[in-house]
């Protein structure tokens, strides 16, 4: 396999990823976005026109998207109320002839039953592609997410277990898979000046200007800044209109993300140990009130990269929060956050998948990143109790 020319910095950011994850540097593909990534994955595996990729009714619209892009469909399967991930008994039922691929997400940085989806994927001799958007740093069975499966992806965008800005990582362990991953990452676009000044620039503001405090406003701007393409914004508008594929879609890791990249990466373990003792304090409060915390099975190292909570009227509690400036997320405000209209669009019917359907109307996520420290956490914690009756006691109160 010939590798590309590529300089100092994406060369050694390969290698230390492969260092973390136990696996051969040659393995890995670096990507302007995770869902470039799971883009190329998609592309390596020969996912066409017709084909269908299995995945979450509990997702982010930009995992939806490369499906589509590709002429596939995406299927939707409901979610286990306990994980928030792929429910593996409610996978046979939706696999057809036309089946390719199953996509396990690690939500909120819970692995996916990963062993389970694996036996029906060998049945039906289906790819099964891990999509570690928030699960860098976690463990299934022992395993580092994303070196169970036929491949996986990991996001490295503001918000997820290490940042480089924007950014996707792909690997596999099948060398056919390496040898066409290689060659898309030899062939798609270096990013342009302008993307890689204003990523620059954008990295500096996050890390000078956002903090608890400028949160809400900092959302919003951001949010509607991307909408309008005023920025470079994880999303571009046209993402969340129609599955469409932006023009300059297909581009690779810049030497901006792989420099933030390898700083990031030397801090992934405090990181991660920080976002466990964080959510090891809300476990505590919650058990005071009487509220189930999240479920942690055996086979997986829950990384929390965000903390869920089931909340009765989510409108009115996020109005009090932003009031107060109480940092609180939203992850996933629809079966295909952040899209909440025309669903048709991504082949989503309203009505299959009921609890994926309830849950989104009802999640908040309790934040657990670096800047958030115990007497933050006694302020949510203030807070959680002043709207304890919004709140639900478990999912099968909801349910
Ligand atoms: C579950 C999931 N998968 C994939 C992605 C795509 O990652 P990126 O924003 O790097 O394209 C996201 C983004 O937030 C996500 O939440």
């Amino acid at each position: 396999m010939t590798i590309k020319f590529q300089n100092t910095y994406q060369r050694a950011f390969k290698l230390k990823i492969a260092e973390y994850l136990g696996i051969n540097a040659k393995n890995i593909f670096l990507f302007w976005k995770g869902r470039v990534a799971l883009y190329a994955i998609l592309k390596a595996i020969g996912i066409k026109k017709g084909d269908e990729v299995i995945l979450p009714a509990f997702t982010c619209v930009a995992t939806v998207n490369p499906i589509i892009y590709l002429s596939a469909k995406p299927i939707y399967v409901d979610i286990d109320p306990k994980t928030y991930n792929l429910d593996p008994n409610k996978i046979e039922e939706k696999i057809t002839p036309k089946t390719k691929a199953i996509l396990a997400q690690n939500t909120f940085g819970l692995s996916a039953d990963l062993e389970h989806i694996l036996e029906i994927a060998k049945k039906y001799d289906l790819f099964v592609i891990e999509d570690c958007a928030h699960g860098f740093g976690g463990f299934y069975k022992g395993k580092p997410n994303g070196t169970i499966a036929d491949a996986a992806f990991f996001s490295t965008q503001w918000n997820k277990p290490f940042s480089t800005g924007l950014g996707g990582i792909a690997v596999t362990k099948r060398k056919e898979l390496a040898e066409k991953l290689n060659v898309l990452e030899n062939d798609f676009a270096e990013p342009s000046l302008k993307d890689k000044i204003t990523l620059n620039f954008l990295i500096f503001i996050k890390k000078h200007f956002f903090n608890t405090n400028t949160y809400w406003f900092a959302l919003k701007t951001y949010r509607w800044l991307s909408k309008y393409n005023l920025i470079l914004g994880s999303s571009q508008g046209e993402e969340l209109e129609a599955p469409v594929k932006p023009e300059d879609f297909e581009k690779v890791f810049s030497t901006v993300q792989a420099r933030k990249g390898i700083e990031e990466l030397k801090k992934i373990g405090d990181l991660v140990f920080h976002r466990k003792n964080i959510a090891e304090l809300y476990k505590a409060i919650l058990k005071k009130f009487g509220i189930e915390p999240p479920h942690e099975p055996i086979y997986a190292e829950h990384t929390y990269l965000k903390f869920p909570l089931l909340v009765k009227n989510r409108y009115f509690f996020f109005k009090k929060a932003e009031k107060e400036k109480i940092e609180l997320g939203d992850w996933f405000i629809s079966p295909i956050h952040p899209i909440t209209e025309n669903l048709q669009y991504w082949h989503y019917k309203w009505g299959e998948n009921f609890i994926a359907e309830k849950i989104s109307g009802h999640i908040i996520n309790l934040p657990t990143h670096s800047q958030i420290d115990q007497s933050y956490v006694h302020k949510i914690e203030d807070f959680l109790r002043r709207n304890q009756s919004n709140i639900y006691s478990s999912y099968r109160e909801l349910l």
